[in-house]
């Protein structure tokens, strides 16, 4: 998978409803895309637009009615659950709105645990977490629990815990969401530079006015579509 040279993600033809009593609401209608490697693309749309519907059709943990999902020229749709557990756990990095940290585990074993996963021996997982930790800027807070971290400290493990098995793509779901004004725009700054230095390829969901400074390409979801922006963007 890790020599594929087409894009990083691929979206034919997606669709997805859901039932609603007897009737079916459509929430995404034959929506299609894709994302080069190394790109940032921001979905942005209403509340109850199909958002994190697509993000969790991307990921392979929801079924679409219609259409594929490539990544890394490999179907997902095709994939039966052992092989995406696989595919998550190795090219697939996330970040939450709600931070998704552990509680019970300290900062360093909620980074061991996508490692762990994938077989690293202790003594890189130990590197690898301090380095990342450092590209982050909360050096030297390893033994630290979640609940002794402040709402930008812990969306800054989040991101570090999302990167740090080197995914091919990354999916954000509304991750400044959570955070005030400023620690958003700090949060939204550090993922801008993180991934263009390690050269991840992101889907970020986000109702920030801020994220036409690092996103290459938006995307509007609206009336189950998808459409690209490339207006000014007014909100
Ligand atoms: N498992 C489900 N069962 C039934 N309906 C669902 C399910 N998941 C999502 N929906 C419906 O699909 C629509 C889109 O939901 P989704 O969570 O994708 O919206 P969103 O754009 O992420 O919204 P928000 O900005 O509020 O997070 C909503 O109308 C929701 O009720
Ligand atoms: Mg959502």
């Amino acid at each position: 998978m890790d020599e594929h040279s087409g894009p990083a993600l691929e979206v034919l033809g997606l669709g997805k409803s859901y039932a609603e009593g007897r009737r079916r609401r459509t929430v995404l209608r034959d929506v299609g895309f894709d994302v080069a490697a190394g790109e940032c693309v921001a979905l942005l749309g209403r509340s109850g637009s199909g958002k994190s519907t697509l993000l969790n059709l991307l990921a392979g943990i929801d079924r679409p009615d219609t259409g594929e999902v490539r990544i890394m020229g490999r179907s997902v749709t095709g994939m039966g659950e052992p092989e995406l557990t696989l595919l998550r756990r190795r090219h697939i990095g996330f970040i939450y709105q709600f931070f998704n940290l552990i509680p019970t585990l300290t900062v360093a074993e909620n980074l061991a645990l996508p490692l762990e996963l994938n077989r690293m021996p202790a003594a890189r997982r130990r590197e690898r977490i301090a380095e990342l930790l450092g590209k982050v800027g909360l050096d030297g807070r390893e033994g630290a629990f979640p609940d002794q971290l402040s709402g930008g400290e812990q969306q800054r493990v989040a991101i570090a815990r999302a990167i740090i098995h080197e995914p091919s793509l990354v999916l954000a779901d509304e991750p400044t969401g959570n955070l005030d004004a400023h620690t958003g725009h700090r949060v939204l700054e550090l993922l801008s530079h993180l991934f263009r230095d390690e050269g991840h390829t992101l889907i970020l969901v986000t109702h920030s006015r801020e994220v036409s400074a690092i996103a290459d390409r938006i995307f509007a979801v609206e009336d189950g579509q998808l459409t690209e922006r490339t207006e000014a963007l007014s909100w």
